[in-house]
């Protein structure tokens, strides 16, 4: 372990070391009791709709290969042939029964099962192919669609693991009359030179988003004829919230919901009355009015799943951990099952607007990763300041903390969930929500 301070003192209730996002021992203890032992996201299935279709992912930083077999059911094989070592996909996804690995031939279906040994005469009476199967992830389970893995075989179940965030998970799929979402539009990549959790911790930031983009809602607000600025501090009822877990979310419908209001300017000028009308009533054909009305006013979101998914927008993102100093994010946009096109596509064009390597925000939160990574070198300033908002935060009676929005709460909690992981061998997690501990003065 680094020296001199212990593991246990780098995380605090509100403060965190700068070297947990520069040291390659935390990196790969990260790994191991973080991204080893939890469930971490590996995708939708509609990316893997067909029988036969698969996408290549990293749980952690080990290869795994995603595929749907003849029977619909999904698998997750991890990417290293049985025989020497190489992979054996090598695309980001297709549609295929088999994987053949290229360094001697030896053939996998897309269960696992390795069906074919070029020359297998050479090899003695003893050997068995059954024994050479894929290795498969140790837990696979979905939720709405969402595709977990775990490596840890004693992972708790996906649904308690989620807990107080499956609500909000709801919500985001139920913008779909059919209650589904789909991710077959591409995956939007980029990279950045700085640690993974930058993006999480900025994925639920409430306090940035006046400040890094400042141009993108100027340039909004002429088009709009008015001031968008203040949209995050201005607004009293915005909330943050520590989900438990290390989930969190920042919510920007709280009283709406309550009040049940209907947000009726839903894509307003991007499509016409007549996809909007239809949209509605598909909605309210399947939902009613009361929870159309809750739906419509959750479909702002910023919402973070423990350890690597973010949902923001209408996206899907997952975070890649490549090294203590390098990361690699894919976000994957959704459309809606069950709308006319024109609600998709202005859906798709607002996403285009901001996110993305060309998007008119996304790039300036990537340069802020960037200069925190360039501050960091800087050794006399040990500690990063996570303590906005603990004196305002309060506990409903979920259990959930809520926060302003511009508040820490959600930072808090994502590191009140690092810190439970990685002092722990791998084990089944407990909810640890409420084993916080009374603010520092
Ligand atoms: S390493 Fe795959 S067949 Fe030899
Ligand atoms: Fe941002």
């Amino acid at each position: 372990m680094p020296s001199p301070l212990k593991l246990e003192e780098l995380v605090q209730e509100t403060r965190v070391h700068r070297r947990i996002y520069l040291e390659p021992e935390i990196f790969d203890l990260e790994m191991e009791r973080i991204f080893e032992s939890n469930w971490v996201f590996v995708g939708h299935e509609s990316e893997i709709a067909q029988s036969g279709d698969y996408k290549t992912v990293v749980i952690g930083t080990q290869p795994a290969i995603v595929t749907r077999d003849e029977n619909r059911d999904i698998h997750v094989l991890m990417n290293r042939c049985m025989h020497r070592g190489s992979t054996v996909c090598q695309d980001n996804h297709g549609n295929s029964p088999v994987f053949r690995c290229w360094y001697h031939g030896w053939t996998y279906n897309n269960r696992g099962e390795l069906i074919g040994v070029p020359y297998a005469e050479a090899y003695g009476s003893g050997f068995d192919r059954r024994k050479f199967s894929l290795i498969k992830a140790a837990r696979v389970a979905c939720y709405r669609g969402l595709v977990f893995a775990s490596l840890n075989s004693e992972v708790e179940e996906l649904t308690d693991y989620l807990g107080n965030a499956k609500y909000y998970i709801d919500l985001f799929m139920d913008l779909s009359p059919a209650g589904e979402v789909e991710s077959r539009c591409g995956t939007h990549k980029y990279g950045y030179d700085g640690n993974w959790k930058f993006q999480m911790e900025n994925g639920v930031d409430g306090y940035h988003p006046n400040f890094v983009h400042q141009s993108f809602f100027e340039i909004q607000g002429k088009k709009l004829g008015r001031r968008v600025m203040q949209l995050f501090t201005g607004n009293a009822e915005y909330q943050s919230k520590d989900l438990g877990n290390g989930h969190a979310i920042l919510d920007m419908a709280p009283k709406q919901r309550a009040a049940n209001r209907p947000v009726s300017n839903l894509l307003r000028g991007a499509t016409s009355q007549a996809s909007r009308d239809a949209y509605l009533s598909a909605m309210l054909e399947r939902y009613g009015e009361r929870r159309t009305a809750e739906i419509f006013a959750a479909s702002n979101v910023n919402l973070a799943i423990f350890p690597n998914l973010l949902i923001i927008g209408i996206q899907f993102r997952m975070t890649i951990p490549v090294s203590a100093k390098r990361t690699d994010v894919h976000l994957l946009p959704t459309t809606l099952k069950g709308v006319p096109d024109e609600i998709n596509v202005a859906r798709l064009r607002a996403h285009e607007a901001f996110y993305g390597s060309a998007g008119g925000g996304a790039p300036d939160d990537v340069e802020m990763f960037n200069r925190c990574s360039e501050g960091l070198r800087v050794k006399a300033a040990e500690w990063l300041e996570l303590s906005r908002g603990i004196d305002r935060e309060y506990e409903d009676e979920n259990g959930v903390i809520v926060g302003h929005i511009t508040d820490e709460t959600p930072q808090r909690a994502f590191y009140r969930r690092w810190r439970a992981s990685m002092l722990s061998a791998a084990q089944p997690q407990q909810h640890v929500a409420k084993l916080r501990v009374a603010p520092t003065a």
